[in-house]
């Protein structure tokens, strides 16, 4: 196991180790089948991620806020393929799936639940930046939480999010998450912002 980078969110995807490692969760103790439908909103869907998704992904990996707010390996040179995905999925370690517009299917940005056990799990979310600023983020981080609660059976989602991420802020806050605890390894931290955890439980 890697150790996990401080001050920054969990990670998505593509910094999921090559051998579909992850850094220090606890995976689930059951494999989960992936998504047999795309969950959506009418606005944004989320859904299995296709080859044809790759070219925008790897786009989007280049953009500095990302980097600075996401915890990256230095990036693989290709993203995952749909293939290679589905083998993370059937590890029972993480979900991840791809943020589209819900109208034209386009891919708008990435979502990954990735598993501590088999109650609680942490998200990741990218919005692509030309998308940025539309509320996307907080439909998709609604529509997974829901169906992690509903259909995965899972007790507590979680963000980790450094407290100078105003937007990924505001998508916590947005979609009702309670923020529980602060900064919680300080001195390890330096000059880093403090980084905040946000919980949401299920009902
Ligand atoms: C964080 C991120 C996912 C938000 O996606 P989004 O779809 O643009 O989110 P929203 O449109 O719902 O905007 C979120 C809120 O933050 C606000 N916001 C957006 N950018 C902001 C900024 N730079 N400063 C302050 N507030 C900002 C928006 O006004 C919105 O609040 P509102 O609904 O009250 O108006 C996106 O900015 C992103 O991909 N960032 C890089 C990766 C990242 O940080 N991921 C999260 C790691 S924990």
């Amino acid at each position: 196991m890697r150790p996990r980078k401080l001050g920054q969110c969990s990670p998505l995807l593509e910094s999921v180790g090559s051998d579909g490692a992850t850094y220090d969760h606890v995976v689930r103790s059951t494999p989960i089948e992936p998504l047999a439908a795309p969950l959506t909103d009418g606005v944004v869907t989320v859904r299995l991620r296709r080859d044809t998704d790759l070219a925008s992904i790897s786009v989007a990996r280049d953009d500095p806020e990302t980097e600075r707010w996401l915890d990256h390996e230095p990036p693989d040179s290709v993203p995952r393929s749909a293939s290679e995905i589905m083998s993370i999925w059937r590890s029972g370690q993480a979900a991840p799936l791809v943020i589209a517009d819900a109208g034209t299917d386009d891919p708008v940005g990435l979502i990954n639940l990735q598993f501590r056990n088999d109650e609680d799990a942490t998200v990741a979310y990218q919005v692509f930046p030309e998308r940025r600023g539309l509320g996307i983020a907080a439909r998709a981080l609604e529509l997974v939480t829901g169906w992690a609660f509903r259909d995965l059976g899972l007790r507590y989602v979680m963000l980790e999010i450094d407290e100078a991420n105003t937007a990924s802020m505001r998508v916590a806050e947005k979609c009702r998450f309670a923020q529980r605890v602060t900064d919680p390894e300080p001195s390890s931290r330096g000059s880093k912002p403090p980084q905040v955890t946000f919980v949401r439980t299920a009902s």
